[in-house]
């Protein structure tokens, strides 16, 4: 059983700037300063959306000048957002972060069950769940509580996973997917890139990329996953 203080960032605390000022990065910073190694120190934003100097107690500086503050050589970041336009906002700060240098890491639950062995990429927001041995996760992948993922699934870049969403094992999923609550996947499926599977949705065949899934029998919906008014 590993967590935050234990494999992911080596045991080594790095200072920590946070993108975002929002609710997940509220979330990010509560759980990296109780729960890792990590220090935040500051927060930045894109300096057309900075509306105070101070968040938390902490600094809040224009992402476009963060390098005179907080050069990427003496702190980490991590992109605190959430979903929106299929995860591709905050994919986008990722590949602009990693693209100045900046090393991104990722949190994963002292609560979450994982082994040594799985393997989950940079810029992961993992909290209270269980990732089997041999199932490997990409970069930039937000999971929320109470989730599953099973041996040998793989799952792709910028997915965003919300509370109790079962992933069987032996299943690949695409980059930039969201399941919504509860979603239900059965073993050896693939899920195509920038699905969209609803609350609750239960999946048992592979999925046509850009599609929607939802109702409680899994339905796919008549809109492209870009369509939708909420994502
Ligand atoms: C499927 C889902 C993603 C669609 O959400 P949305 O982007 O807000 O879109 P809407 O609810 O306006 O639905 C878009 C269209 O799909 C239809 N639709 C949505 N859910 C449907 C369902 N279960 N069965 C049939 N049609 C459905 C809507 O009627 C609408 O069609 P219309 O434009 O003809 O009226 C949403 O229902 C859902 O399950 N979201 C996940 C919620 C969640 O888990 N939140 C936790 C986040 S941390």
């Amino acid at each position: 059983v590993t967590g935050a203080g234990r494999d992911h960032g080596g045991g080594v605390g790095k200072r920590l700037v946070l993108f975002g000022v929002g609710q997940v990065a509220d979330l990010a910073h509560f759980l990296f300063t109780h729960d890792s190694p990590h220090e935040v120190v500051a927060f930045t934003v894109d300096g057309e959306r900075l509306e105070a100097s101070e968040h938390r107690g902490l600094p809040v500086l224009p992402f476009e000048e963060l390098e005179r503050e907080h050069p990427p050589d003496e702190v980490s970041m991590f992109i605190a957002m959430g979903y929106s336009r299929l995860n591709k906002v905050r994919a986008g700060k990722y590949d602009a972060a990693k693209a100045r240098g900046y090393e991104l890491v990722s949190y994963v639950s002292s609560a979450s069950v994982t082994w040594p062995g799985a393997q989950i990429g940079d810029n992961c927001f993992i909290q209270d769940s269980i990732i089997q041995p041999f199932a490997r996760l990409g970069n930039d992948i937000v999971m929320w509580s109470g989730g599953f993922v099973g041996p040998e699934t793989v799952i792709g870049d910028h997915c965003f996973i919300a509370s109790h969403v079962v992933i069987s094992g032996n299943v690949t999923v695409g980059p930039n997917c969201f399941f919504g609550v509860n979603a239900t996947l059965r073993d050896a499926i693939t899920i195509g890139a920038e699905c969209v599977i609803g609350a609750g949705a239960l999946i048992t065949k592979s999925t046509k990329p850009g599609s929607v899934y939802a109702g409680a029998n899994g339905r796919l919906l008549d809109i492209a996953s870009d369509r939708l008014p909420g994502l």
